[in-house]
């Protein structure tokens, strides 16, 4: 038996950012010129990871659904695309500067971290509440009877208001105000020097064309969203999609994101792998409940636990909006925005109509009627989702010998490599069957071949990089034919025939066991 080391979460998470790094998982990016913030570079293992993760997310959306298709839009689009989706005019976040320490941040973070310290304290106090009155503890009551949570918890909800408030109506003055009433200090300088608030637009933009020809702005897409919409009847006429129907697309999207911070958590260059179900008008919240469900099945169809998740229904709903929740995950930083499922109505198609001039409508043969589907999205960040699967699977141990290991418990089919073949040792024609082996699994699996040093420490390098089996070739393997097979996550040893490698391989990666 093993035991797990516990680590505080910013113990954890700064392991986990070297442990990727050393692994070949992700590298800061132009690291020779000293990086360039909030923007990374996958290794060879995160590269393996990241495809994986996207495989495994788009058969379950466009594999498993008869109703859902993929396609692949440009990054560059036609600028008034942009004005349509109102991301020229609102994709906004409103910064201001600290003059001491000429350090830009995001206002209302500014303002969320001051609310989240005193929800903290409000917390603690109900933790040793319930530490004090055990099975009798009665949360709700407590909170709305014990003065000092309640006084918590009020000024808490009083500057939420303030700040939606002064949000509601584009009053940055007042937003600053707060932070000044607050007497929030920056905390680099330590001084409450700020600049005024101003809205600042986090959409790349570049020019297309040289300047003789009469260059045009266009911008980098914040999201890859707006190219399924502008595609969508193309897509349901040549596909004869009837709805309900989806269109589905992974890649990167762009956005110069004020505070990014969080590693991989938060970039300026990111991916994404958005769906989006047309839906009947009126049938939009049905569908909005189904896929909040069955996005969550999915991220737990990867074994990381129940209580890892948690919904985030939101209250303050974008314009376009008439029902939106995130799809939290417990980071080593806490709970924060995996994923996003939005009922975004028919505000974008019927946008794209006015400004394109087009009709993007679908004849309902069974309504015999024309119009403008509605659309329920769901958005998630590969990125993010690479980060959950490496903090949830990142583990120090401590082994019975009293020796340590590093172990990254990828669920196998997301695994980068998923076996190793190791000759136990490099004479006696090891090498040569361990080869043979390998020349035959390579067909089916990502499988690599290693026969440097002892095998306790090769076993460790495949811990360390997450690969879930082990396969030993030693002379009993010319004799018989069969294998040492070790298991990273128990770290047990079986004998097992060659013949029969594939499919144990191939167990843990049934995307019928895992999806049905
Ligand atoms: N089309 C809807 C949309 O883009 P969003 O909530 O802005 O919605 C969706 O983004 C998802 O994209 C988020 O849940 C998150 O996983 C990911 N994401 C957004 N901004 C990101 C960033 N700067 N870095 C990494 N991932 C990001």
């Amino acid at each position: 038996m093993s035991t797990i080391k516990t680590l505080s979460g910013e113990e954890l998470f700064k392991n986990i950012i070297s442990h990727a790094k050393e692994y070949g998982y992700i590298f800061p990016s132009s690291e020779i010129y000293d990086g360039l913030s909030a923007v990374y570079d996958y290794g060879q293992y995160g590269v393996e990871l990241k495809k994986n993760i996207r495989e495994y997310w788009w058969k379950a959306m466009v594999q498993m659904h008869e109703n859902i298709v993929g396609i692949d839009a440009a990054i560059f689009m036609h600028p008034t695309i942009w004005k349509a989706s109102g991301h020229v005019d609102a994709f906004n976040d409103p910064l201001i500067d600290n003059k001491d320490s000429k350090k830009r941040y995001r206002a209302d973070v500014l303002i969320e971290d001051y609310v989240a310290k005193i929800l903290t304290k409000a917390d603690k106090e109900i933790a040793k509440a319930r530490e004090k009155f055990g099975d009798s503890f009665d949360e709700q009551k407590y909170k709305t009877t014990n003065a000092r949570v309640m006084e918590y918890l009020s000024k808490a909800e009083e500057i939420n208001q303030r700040f939606k408030t002064a949000m509601d109506n584009n009053n940055l003055a007042e937003v600053k105000n707060i932070i000044e009433d607050l007497e929030i200090v920056c905390p680099i300088s330590g001084t409450k020097n700020w600049t005024e608030v101003r809205q600042f637009n986090l959409m790349f933009s570049t020019e297309m064309g040289s300047t003789a020809e009469g260059a045009s702005t266009i911008y980098l897409r914040p999201e890859t969203a707006q190219g399924i919409f502008v595609n969508f009847l193309n897509v349901q006429k040549t596909g004869r999609m009837k709805i309900p129907f989806g269109i589905a697309q992974t890649g990167k999207a762009f956005r110069n994101e004020i505070v990014a911070r969080q590693f991989i958590f938060r970039m300026r260059e990111f991916e994404q792998m958005e769906m989006q179900f047309f839906v009947r008008p009126g049938d939009e919240i049905k569908w909005y409940n189904y896929w909040k469900e069955a996005r969550l099945k999915w991220h737990l169809s990867l074994g990381f636990g129940n209580n890892k998740y948690r919904y985030h229904d939101h209250l303050k709903l974008a314009h376009y909006a008439n029902a939106a929740c995130d799809i939290e995950f417990e980071f080593p930083f806490g709970f924060k925005e995996l994923e996003g499922i939005h009922s975004r109505t028919d505000f974008d198609l019927k946008s794209h109509e006015q400004y394109s001039g087009k009709k993007l409508q679908y004849f309902d043969p069974e309504l015999n009627q024309s119009y403008i589907p509605y659309v329920v999205e769901t958005s998630v960040g590969l990125d993010r989702l690479f980060l959950a699967v490496l903090s949830s699977a990142y583990q120090e141990e401590t082994l019975e010998d009293g020796s340590q290991r590093v172990v990254l418990n990828i669920p196998p089919i997301l695994a980068p490599v998923k076996a190793a073949v190791l000759p136990l040792t490099k004479k006696d024609g090891l090498p040569e069957k361990a080869r043979e082996i390998l020349e035959e699994l390579k067909f089916g699996y990502n499988c690599q071949y290693d026969e440097k040093d002892a095998i306790g420490k090769r076993y460790r390098r495949q811990d360390a990089i997450g690969t879930p089996y082990c396969i030993t070739v030693d002379h009993q393997t010319l004799e018989d034919n069969t294998v040492t097979m070790r298991y990273r996550d128990t770290m047990v040893q079986e004998r097992i025939a060659i013949t029969k490698l594939s499919e144990i391989i191939g167990e843990k990666m049934s995307l019928k066991t895992l999806l049905s």
